[in-house]
């Protein structure tokens, strides 16, 4: 009987199922420490680079100031982020060594009790059990294509290969429900999707449910993803860049405000707890639209890697003032309509706030 337990479409105690979730449900983003920003430590998220090289803190040479922890450095790393404020991280699996975690047609060390997340997972509950902890799910880390989801057996994995995706669409939620779940048993409490395609919420919502965790593990869904330039930092850090093809047939095309509302739409149908629009600065019109079109729904918004090192260079030479450009940045994506912030700056904002440089 409870294998065919179905959740009814909308769910709502896992949207509240810890203290930083209930702070994105209230009316504002706050306020910074120091009250110079009108978005404050409960908005921010700080996405992590984690990989299974014991030993690694591994500086990103793509996104300066930033780097890939192994399991042994994720709570010195960390420890002082958190006696700053830190509430959150968005973790993302990389796996350095191909030899020892083999990047597969299945993408298996997505979820291997030794990958590089579930490990994340298992130290941070421990060292710092009130950290939200959220995981980027997603198979570009973990195959040897590089695609989001899992290639058709009968195809390339090319989207424009004449009347072929390239993927296969029931395959691919299911092993994306699998990997949740796995997550979620490690003590996620947070699943973000980030391979944009269709089913998959619905998916994660019926893997968690099997196993009675539908009201302790929320969805934030990268909704509005659009095939962005600005990603390019990021797949140089988490060697995750397709082999061959690009994204555009799963990721929305720049200019489509329609296919964006429809894929929020989709996503809120299916379940999702939260929300999210990436890239975030050239996008803020549909954070906008999200936040009209779904006020009780909490839109979080990317700042992702290009924008990082944007505003990153542009202040190395002088151009900007880095704290200026960093917190106007935030308060626009929160005056568009965001109350979380997903951003690499949340050390620096910690340091800022806290009167350091
Ligand atoms: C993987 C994923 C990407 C990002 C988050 N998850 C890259 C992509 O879709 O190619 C981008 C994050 C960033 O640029 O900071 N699905
Ligand atoms: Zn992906």
């Amino acid at each position: 009987m409870w294998d065919s337990f179905q959740l009814p479409g909308q769910n709502l105690n896992a949207s509240i199922s810890h203290p930083v979730l209930r702070a994105w449900h209230t009316a504002g983003a706050g306020q910074s420490p120091d009250g110079t920003c009108q978005f404050g430590l409960d908005s921010l998220i700080f996405p992590l680079f984690v990989t299974e090289v014991p030993g690694a803190r591994e500086p990103i040479s793509s996104l300066p100031g930033q780097f890939r922890l192994g399991p042994g450095e994720i709570e010195a790393y960390l420890a002082p982020l958190v006696e700053l404020g830190l509430r959150s991280v968005l973790l993302f699996g990389v796996i350095t060594d191909a030899s020892t975690l083999p990047k597969d047609d299945t993408g298996s060390a997505a979820d291997l009790a030794a990958g590089p997340v579930r490990t994340a997972i298992r130290i941070i509950r421990e060292r710092f059990p009130s950290l939200l902890i959220a995981c980027d799910l997603c198979l570009c880390g973990y195959t040897g294509h590089g695609h989001c989801g899992l290639p058709s057996p009968a195809d390339a994995a090319d989207c424009h290969a004449p009347g072929a995706s390239g993927l296969d669409h029931r395959l691919s939620i299911q092993r994306l429900g699998d990997i949740a779940l796995a997550f979620a048993l490690e003590g996620a409490h947070v699943i973000a999707p980030s391979d944009m395609q269709d089913g998959r919420i619905a998916a994660i919502k019926h893997a968690l449910a099997h196993r009675n965790l539908q009201n302790r593990v929320s969805v934030m869904s990268y909704s509005a993803k659009f095939a962005s330039c600005f990603y390019g930092p990021f797949r140089a850090a988490a060697n995750s860049a397709p082999g061959s093809g690009d994204r555009s047939c799963y990721q929305l095309p720049a200019g489509a405000r329609g296919l964006a509302s429809r894929a929020i739409s989709r996503d809120v149908a299916e379940g999702a707890d939260f929300i999210m629009v990436k890239p975030g600065m050239p996008y803020l019109d549909i954070v906008r639209d999200a936040a009209n079109e779904y006020p009780n729904v909490p839109v979080a918004i990317y700042q992702v890697s290009g924008e990082y090192a944007m505003l990153y260079h542009a202040a190395q030479h002088g151009a900007l003032q880095l704290r200026a450009a960093v917190q106007e940045s935030l308060e626009g994506a929160v005056r568009a309509g965001s109350r979380i912030l997903i951003t690499y700056y949340t050390p620096h904002l910690l340091h800022w706030w806290a009167g350091r440089e």
